[in-house]
């Protein structure tokens, strides 16, 4: 692992900020998870624009611009690699092999404590490089449990749930809820009861042949992986239906996946204590996996993004 602090790079215990940063404090601070296939970031532009989207939101001035951040993530994913590669995992999806994952952070700095944000000072933007870290090729076989958390996502006009904050303590509860269930996930509900998103990653279900998945009005981050699956799902001939779901319409669905940058597309077998279709990764699932697969595959090649 390396990490970048406002362009120094160096190993994480040596990554110092201040305790006074509010991005530590309040959790005043948007940030995006990228990963590279072919060892080139996957949809750089869609995760600036969305960090850009997430600061805009919260009236945060970043330290650094799209074109200076794609910069340090670029020296500091060389950095990284001049490393000694870490030994390969033998239990990984074989396409994560010496891969990387990006966590970007950028914080409205340090000040005065105290709430009012027009104390910061300081922006400070962190830059987290590691290998990437995805679940196990055996996950992607066997499909995973998620869980409906008892915590509540709150309404979109709390905080808006399109910017990607740095404020987690309800995904982190919610995750702490799922975790105890023995489930890989947490599926957040809203106020009425509609299930929203995953605690890190998007919720889709096929039921009839059809790909559901929530609207972005349900109060949800739009996953970059989300956006991808649905123009493949299109391109696949797919119908889609971008509609509210409410939790027995998972137990009914035939196939249920989550989508994530480091997941990809990763099949849901199971909701709770009761099996999704007949408790196995299903077949549209697969092929949409297979789709994306390809596509990623492509990176890096032919002028492919
Ligand atoms: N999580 N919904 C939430 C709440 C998320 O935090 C994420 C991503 C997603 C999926 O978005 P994308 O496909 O762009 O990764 C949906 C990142 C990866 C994380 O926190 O690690």
């Amino acid at each position: 692992m390396l990490v970048n602090v406002d362009g120094r790079i160096v190993p994480p215990a040596e990554a110092k900020i201040s305790v006074l940063d509010r991005g530590f404090l309040y959790g005043d601070s948007v940030y995006e998870v990228v990963r590279t296939y072919r060892a080139r970031p996957f949809e750089l532009t869609a995760h600036l624009e969305r960090l850009a989207h997430s600061a805009a939101s919260l009236g945060l001035r970043p330290r650094w611009d799209a074109e200076h951040t794609a910069a340090e993530l670029a020296r500091t994913l060389d950095a990284a690699r001049a490393l000694p590669a870490p030994p390969l995992d033998p239990a990984a999806a074989p396409w994560n092999a010496g891969e990387w994952s990006a966590r970007i952070v950028m914080t409205r700095g340090a000040g005065e404590l105290g709430q009012d944000p027009a104390l910061a000072v300081d922006p400070l933007a962190v830059i987290i490089v590691r290998e990437a870290v995805a679940p196990p090729l055996r996950a992607y076989a066997e499909g995973v449990a998620v869980a409906l958390a008892g915590v509540r996502r709150p309404p979109p006009e709390a905080v808006d749930p399109s910017a990607k904050t740095g404020a987690h303590l309800l995904h982190v509860l919610a995750l702490k809820e799922a975790r105890a269930a023995d489930a890989h996930e947490a599926l957040l509900l809203d106020g009425a009861g509609f299930v929203t998103e995953g605690s890190s990653s998007n919720l889709f279900v096929v039921r009839g042949g059809r790909l559901c998945t929530p609207p972005a009005a349900a109060g949800i981050l739009e996953g970059v992986t989300r956006r991808a699956v649905l123009a493949l799902a299109r391109g696949e001939g797919v119908p889609v239906d971008e509609v509210r779901l409410r939790p027995e319409e998972l137990e009914g669905a035939d196939e249920a996946f989550i989508t994530s940058t480091l997941r990809e597309i990763l099949p849901v077998v199971r909701v709770g204590r009761r099996a999704v279709g007949d408790g196995r990764p299903g077949p549209v699932t697969a092929r949409l996996h297979q789709a994306f697969r390809q596509m990623a595959s492509e990176v890096g090649s032919a002028g492919v993004k």
